[in-house]
């Protein structure tokens, strides 16, 4: 790619996994081994998991998988985020839906991250949310503790405005590598609201959560037509799908964006993996931001 890529601080691949529908895929173990063994051989050994993912469940489930080849460890980078407290049959102690972001509630979580992952350390830990009652001084500490025992190797955090960034950033000596926002042909609101201007100024890696909005792509005839034609049209030019040419707009920005798709369809998959090589031009970028906006620009 000719544009801007700031590759994680930790060699991750530009399009990551997430597992965030794993449960659902209704893989048995050797399957999901498979899939993983397959995304990385195409060239996508990151993967994006949570803490809360699936009831709880997705980070065993590819933990599992995972202990059945072992050697796999080593070729891939994982993330998984902490911070959301979500009541489940799965964690009886919890008792209401809401954030937590004390030094005790991140480490109990990377320590469950581990085990049920069955790793020692991970690639990258991410705050899931912002809380509205973020205490950067106590998140600051448990991460410098993650750092110091080796449990983390790197940081960063989810769905922040670029002042509640700063404000974790000022607590740490470490660099917060990533930002990871909703981003997509369908939501546009972090383009124009500073945060990928904030990443580019900091030299943070935007990743692109939902870069399909979480399906809605595949439905956009009857969600908005002038979007669904527009990128039709420029997907025709490049004799591509249009999941192809939705990453390759997401990456075409100079901020670097890395998106994390959601597929457990292995064909898709590898198919999304084909949109680095896809370059668009300034017109199909433009045709298709000025479809999505409904109006041309100013
Ligand atoms: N940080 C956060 O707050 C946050 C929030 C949400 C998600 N995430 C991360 O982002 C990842 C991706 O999110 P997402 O799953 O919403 O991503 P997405 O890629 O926008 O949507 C995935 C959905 O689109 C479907 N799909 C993909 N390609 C398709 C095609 N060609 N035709 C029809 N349907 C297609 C998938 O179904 P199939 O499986 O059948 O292909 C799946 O249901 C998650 O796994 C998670 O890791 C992070």
């Amino acid at each position: 790619m000719a544009h801007q890529y700031h590759p994680l601080g930790f060699e991750g691949s530009r399009i990551a996994q997430g597992y965030w529908r794993l449960a659902e895929w209704g893989m048995n173990d050797q399957e999901l081994l498979s899939f993983i063994e397959q995304s990385i051989t195409a060239g996508i050994t990151t993967v994006d998991h949570a803490d809360i993912y699936g009831d709880y469940q997705c980070e065993s489930l590819f933990g599992r998988a995972l202990a059945l080849k072992p050697s796999l460890r080593d070729k891939l980078q994982i993330i998984t985020k902490c911070g959301i407290k979500l009541p489940s049959k799965n964690r009886p102690e919890i008792t209401s839906h809401r954030y937590d972001q004390s030094v005790q509630h991140i480490l109990q979580s990377v320590d469950n991250s581990l085990q049920n992952l069955k790793v020692d350390h991970i690639e990258l830990l991410l705050l899931h949310r912002p809380s509205p009652l973020m205490d950067a001084d106590h998140i600051a500490e448990a991460f410098e503790h993650l750092h110091t025992i080796g449990k983390v190797r790197h940081f960063g955090v989810s769905n922040f405005n670029a002042q509640q960034f700063d404000l974790l950033q000022s607590r740490l000596e470490m660099p917060l590598l990533v930002n990871q926002v909703e981003l997509s042909p369908l939501e546009l609101k972090h383009f124009e609201d500073g945060t990928l201007e904030h990443a580019q100024q900091h030299a943070v890696t935007p990743m692109a959560w939902s870069p399909f909005a979480g399906g809605d792509m595949f439905r956009l005839e009857g969600i908005n037509p002038t979007l669904f034609k527009a990128l039709t049209e420029v997907s025709e030019a490049h004799n591509a799908s249009l999941d192809q040419i939705a990453l390759a707009w997401l990456m075409r920005h100079p901020s670097g964006i890395a998106p994390v798709i959601g597929s457990g369809s292995i064909e898709r998959v590898l198919s999304a993996q084909q949109a680095q090589s896809i370059e668009l031009s300034d017109d199909q970028w433009f045709a298709i931001w000025v479809a999505s906006k409904g109006h041309p620009v100013p």
